[in-house]
């Protein structure tokens, strides 16, 4: 079909400027709130030094080489998730949708309002509102929590009135596309992020008793690594953290021009994130060392699980700093609104993408309709019962979502399409640079193990009640959100291109 005959034409795809502006992007996008606080928590449960044997496996049997498939389908086919997929087979478009409807509103509606939260305690820690008892200070007078998750409660205004201005931020840069918004954003915040890190591990280290606390991160107790549970861990980590299955990457590399190598840029993007994330550990565990000491206490004493890291025991770390407790505490908050950010505006613009693809509105429009419907949506984890719709909702995407759309996109790709004919594409661009283990990575060994994930998730999860949560709640916010967004990717996937798809294809060649 011509273009005349359609009446209008498709907006050129955008570029990044340059090789350093899509990796510092796309190592935005995976560094994010999980890195800072979340890893080192992991890696402090799960063994200590030990851990990093299991996320080392996970990144190299499962990160990498679905790295490497999602820039390289992206490159190959030049489009958004929905539309590479599509572009291998119409009936598989669906895959598409479904990643980036299910992070766009899910993951998305819970991240923001935690970057929300950050913002607040930005804010807070000029003067130190959280006072002697931080535990109180966040679930009581923050959080406001109420009893359970339907119970909702009032909005939190003073969390609105940050995620209304998270959600601006992300619209304001995603709004000016990707040369002149995500990639000149990202060239500022990254590294701005690395140095408030540095600052950060350079501080803690340096704190009385930080040894202490980071002889506890990285003690191995290899016995740990008996444990399914260890295992899982790591792989789901891995999955997060390198924002695998939501369709950013995808994105991402449908941007670059021809002539790139996939494998090294998968390989700097994933191995970058990973080693930001250990060197994080440093800061929260020689902090949490200065604090054991100064209570005279231990650090397993001192130490807490995921969110409460970050929102109690830091906190309470900073007021018992000896000097600059207030400036310790605006950086360490400011680089967590940092990684959100950036995280946060890639997820934004793979829907966007493939909004733009598919339906041929202007960039500026469909941004302004994701941002507005993404605020609206996230308003709810703003009300009193907030925390619990985001654990339900972080617990089931995660565990559950991701995953099956990992191993969906190995059936895509590795079978559909075949790995091999990616391979060669990835190779004529970068001669040599991938080797054919990579297939068999795609073909078997990653969808085997994504699977063994999800059966034991699944068996774990029909044996004892997610964190006890009522049955109602657990089911509405979990499976039935799941499923609803497959029936809606389902629907949008059947409504027709702007423009045939060989059409695209051909222009690209
Ligand atoms: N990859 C992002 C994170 O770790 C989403 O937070």
């Amino acid at each position: 079909m011509s273009q005349s005959r359609l009446g209008e034409a498709h907006h050129p795809r955008p570029q990044w400027k340059s090789r350093l502006g899509f990796i510092l992007a796309a190592i935005g996008s995976a560094v994010g709130l999980g890195n800072i606080w979340r890893f080192s928590y992991l890696v402090y449960d799960n063994g200590g030094g030990a851990f990093l044997i299991p996320y080392l496996v996970a990144l190299v049997v499962v990160g990498i080489p679905l790295m490497i498939l999602e820039l390289g389908i992206g490159h190959r086919m030049r489009g958004s998730s929905p539309m590479s997929f599509a572009k291998v087979s119409r009936s598989w478009e669906w895959v598409g949708w479904w990643s980036v409807l299910l992070v766009m509103y899910g993951i998305m509606l819970y991240y923001s309002t935690v970057i929300a939260w950050c913002v607040n305690y930005v804010y807070h820690s000029f003067t130190l509102a959280w006072g002697a008892d931080p535990n109180n200070y966040f679930y009581n007078e923050f959080l406001q929590l109420s009893s359970k998750p339907f119970e909702l409660g009032d909005i939190r205004l003073p969390i609105l009135l940050s995620l209304s201005l998270v959600w601006f931020l992300c619209w304001l840069i995603v709004y000016f596309g990707i040369q002149k918004g995500v990639e000149r954003a990202n060239k500022i915040f990254m590294p701005l992020l690395l140095g408030l890190i540095l600052i950060l591990v350079l501080w803690s280290v340096s704190l009385e008793g930080a040894a202490k606390g980071i002889a506890v991160y990285l003690k191995p107790d290899f016995s740990k690594l008996s444990e399914k549970k260890v295992w899982i861990d790591a792989f789901s980590q891995i999955f997060f953290t390198l924002s695998l299955g939501f369709g950013i990457m995808i994105a991402y590399a449908s941007y670059l021009p021809r002539k790139v190598n996939i494998v090294k840029d998968a390989l700097i993007i994933s191995v970058g994130n990973c080693i930001f994330s250990f060197i994080s550990g440093f800061a929260v565990f020689g902090t949490l060392g200065y604090m054991a000491m100064a209570q005279n206490k231990e650090v397993s004493e001192v130490v807490s699980k995921s969110i409460g890291l970050a929102f109690v025991s830091y906190p309470q770390a900073i007021s018992l700093m000896p000097a600059f407790a207030k400036t310790f505490g605006v950086i360490f908050f400011s680089s967590l609104v940092i990684a959100g950010i950036s995280s946060a505006i890639s997820i934004v613009e793979a829907f966007s993408s493939a909004i733009i693809d598919k339906f041929n509105y202007t960039r500026k429009g469909v941004v302004t309709f994701v941002c507005a419907t993404g605020f609206f949506g996230s308003i709810i984890f703003s009300a009193k019962s907030g925390l619990y719709w985001l654990d339900i909702a972080d617990h089931f995407i995660t565990h559950y979502g991701l995953v099956i759309i990992g191993i969906l996109q190995c059936i895509i790709v590795g079978w559909i399409y075949r790995a091999g004919k990616l391979r060669q594409h990835i190779n004529k661009v970068a001669p040599d640079s991938l080797v054919k283990f990579w297939d068999a990575c795609v073909m078997y060994i990653t969808p085997a193990i994504l699977t063994f994930l999800l059966v034991n998730a699944f068996i774990k999860e029909i044996s004892s009640r997610y964190e006890g949560y009522d049955m109602a709640p657990l089911l509405l916010i979990g499976p039935v959100w799941l499923v609803v967004v497959m029936i809606g990717s389902l629907f949008v996937a059947m409504y027709p291109w702007k423009k045939e798809l060989e059409d695209l294809e051909h222009e690209h060649e």
